[in-house]
């Protein structure tokens, strides 16, 4: 059964492996949890048969106008099943009356986040494969 959690409270970093699939540099499971700590708020999708995390969102904000959600990811297996749907409409609901929640996504999950109220924008970004995931210049 699929238990959806607020906070990472008592997640192991043994219970979220898998995750950042194609991702060059993905950060390691402790550094996976360090940045679900570090977000303003985390939802998890955690299968309680398996015992592990399968499914996660994270959102950053300045807690006042503006959020920005960087990560969503639901486990290869247990796609197509609802849980992603459920991520996102769960951290809407954490984000409640902010003014604005942004996201950058591929164009082929445009539809995906359409028909959860979102709309199309134009985005500029920047993204450092070269680097390892999870670290600053400071930290290296
Ligand atoms: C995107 C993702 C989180 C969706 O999770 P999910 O649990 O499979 O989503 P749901 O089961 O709630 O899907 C609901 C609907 O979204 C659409 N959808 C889901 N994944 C899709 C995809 N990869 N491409 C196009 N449409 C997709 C489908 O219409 C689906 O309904 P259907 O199963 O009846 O066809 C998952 O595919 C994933 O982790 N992908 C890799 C990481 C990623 O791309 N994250 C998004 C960053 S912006």
């Amino acid at each position: 059964m699929i238990r959806y959690l607020n906070a990472t409270d008592g997640v192991r970093p043994d219970q979220i492996v898998g995750f950042f699939e194609g991702w060059p540099s993905p950060p390691t499971p402790e550094t996976h949890l360090t940045i679900m700590r570090g977000s303003y708020r985390v939802v998890l999708a955690f299968d309680e048969d398996s015992d592990a995390v399968v499914g996660f969102i994270t959102a950053v904000s300045d807690g006042a106008l503006a959020a920005y959600i960087p990560l969503l990811e639901v486990l290869p297996a247990y796609r197509r099943r609802g849980i992603g749907r459920e991520l996102v409409t769960r951290m809407q609901r954490e984000l409640g009356d902010l003014y604005m929640v942004d996201l950058v996504c591929d164009e082929a999950l445009e539809p995906f986040y359409a028909s959860l109220g979102m709309k199309p924008a134009h985005a500029m970004t920047v993204r450092r494969f070269d680097r390892q995931s999870g670290t600053t210049p400071e930290s290296d």
